[in-house]
């Protein structure tokens, strides 16, 4: 069907033969041979396990995607700095306890025949001092963010000393 509409199509308006091929094996610039075309994009699941842990369930859901065909995988976002949490049990991969856990994700992952690559992330100025045991939410910036992020205060400032730590951590 969709060839006979192709076909029909002016040759301008006809997709590249390669755009056809979304189950079969690429090889891609970066991430190297992927078992098809289909990526996963980052979604927050909030399933992390105790002490922000990656768990056996995490590395369920993700082997299951990659044993059902799909070829590349972002994690949910992952926060790289006790300052960045934002959201309930949501994964960190700072220390080595949770750098660890994440094994198990990758090597589900990748046994199914997947690739699989972590979303880095810092809620910056959306945090909200809850998260941070009573602190500022450090930011790049030193405005209060605009909307429903308005309720998480002004942010503490460029010059916060911690943001130096966080640039070198
Ligand atoms: C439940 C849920 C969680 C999400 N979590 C993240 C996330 O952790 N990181 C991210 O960059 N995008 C996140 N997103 C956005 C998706 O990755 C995706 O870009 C988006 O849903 C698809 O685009 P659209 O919804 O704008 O059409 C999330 C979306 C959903 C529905």
């Amino acid at each position: 069907m969709t060839d006979k509409l192709d076909a029909a199509a002016p040759a301008t308006n006809r997709a590249p033969s390669h755009s056809r091929n979304l189950c079969e094996p690429w090889s891609h610039p970066y991430a190297g041979q992927l078992q098809s075309r289909i990526a996963m994009s980052a979604m927050t699941r909030n399933f992390a396990g105790p002490g922000h842990t990656a768990t056996e369930s995490m590395a369920a859901y993700y082997a299951l995607r990659a044993a059902n065909g799909v070829g590349l995988i972002l994690t949910e976002a992952t926060i790289v700095h006790a300052s960045g949490d934002g959201y309930r049990d949501v994964p960190h991969i700072e220390d080595e306890a949770q750098t660890e856990s994440w094994q198990r994700v990758t090597d589900a992952v990748r046994a199914a025949g997947g690739h699989i690559y972590s979303q880095l992330w810092h809620c910056g100025r959306i945090s909200h001092p809850d998260f941070l045991c009573g602190a500022t939410p450090v930011s790049s910036t030193d405005r209060q963010a605009a909307g429903i992020n308005r309720q998480n205060g002004k942010p503490g400032s460029r010059q916060d000393a911690k943001i130096s730590v966080l640039a070198r951590s």
